[in-house]
């Protein structure tokens, strides 16, 4: 399973913990891997920014993997905590014909070449970002992955603006909006306290599982969830790459409250001429 965190997904979890632990489906047979984890949240080590209340991993532990009587296999979320980030602004600074960054919006992702001349750019590349996607790869893949939407259509961290193409792991900035958003959510104080980077699977790697199943509701997810669907494709919203995901064969699959679908549900036509099936319960 590929799994989120978030609001959007906190309730499923708690609906799957109670389905394992009454026997619906064995939890032991699960091996698991989050879309993304913060770099920068505060702590002297990685130890103690894994424990911080506000990292997906602790957020995992408390929301899901705690709950269950029979635990997963194995666990896995992206590998930021294991980064420094004063140290990663520092060897940014000093080396910066080791990188580019790019996307068109706040957000942007940071690739750093293959033949880095700082040591700690180069690990970053090789064993935190490759190293997470080969650890999928060497699972066979992903059957079923869940995703929530943030503020401009993004997936896990994967911001708006950041192309698709090579979006597989990535070392994010943080765009904004997401920030404004944790902050507005009660996640953070200020912009001071809340990190500034993250480790992301992207939009390729995430639509590459079987399934994919959004979960969505509120009035902030109206625009994101209406544009990833009724519009063409744009890395603008990264959610819509599920287009060219559902084209190919992938089975995509939105969960929506009333009120997130209501853009969709005022464009049903539209939705039918793209081959979207609408089921209200
Ligand atoms: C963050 C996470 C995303 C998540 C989004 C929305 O940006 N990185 O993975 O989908 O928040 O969260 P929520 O479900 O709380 O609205």
């Amino acid at each position: 399973m590929g799994l989120a965190t978030g609001n959007s997904p906190t309730g499923m979890y708690k609906y799957l913990a109670k389905a394992a632990n009454t026997g619906e489906f064995d939890s032991s047979k699960i091996r698991s891997y989050n879309l993304d984890e913060y770099i920068g949240l505060p702590g002297e080590n990685a130890q103690q920014r894994l424990m911080h209340h506000e990292s997906y991993c602790y957020f995992m532990i408390q929301k899901f993997f705690g709950l269950l009587k029979h635990k997963f296999i194995e666990t896995s979320l992206p590998y930021g905590a294991l980064i420094d980030q004063k140290r990663l602004v520092k060897e940014l600074e000093t080396h910066t014909g080791d990188w580019k960054k790019i996307g068109v919006n706040a957000g942007k992702s940071i690739v750093i070449k293959s033949n880095a001349s700082s040591e700690y750019l180069a690990w970053i590349r090789s064993e935190v970002l490759m190293g997470y996607a080969r650890k999928i790869r060497k699972a066979g893949g992903i059957d079923i992955q869940i995703i929530g939407v943030g503020g401009r259509g993004h997936v896990g961290f994967h911001e708006s603006g950041i192309p698709f193409s090579g979006s597989r792991v990535m070392l994010v900035e943080l765009d904004d909006n997401t920030v404004t958003n944790a902050i507005a959510d009660g996640h953070f104080q200020s912009k001071q306290e809340c990190p500034q980077y993250a480790v992301s699977m992207g939009a390729e790697l995430v639509y590459e599982a079987m399934t994919v199943v959004l979960l969505a509701n509120g009035e902030r997810k109206v625009e994101p969830v209406a544009e990833s669907l009724l519009g063409d494709p744009t890395h603008d919203i990264p959610i819509s790459y599920g287009q060219i995901y559902a084209k190919k064969g992938g089975d995509l699959i939105y969960v929506l409250d009333k009120v997130a679908a209501s853009g969709l549900l005022s464009n049903k036509a539209v939705l039918k001429k793209k081959g979207v099936k609408i089921e209200v319960v």
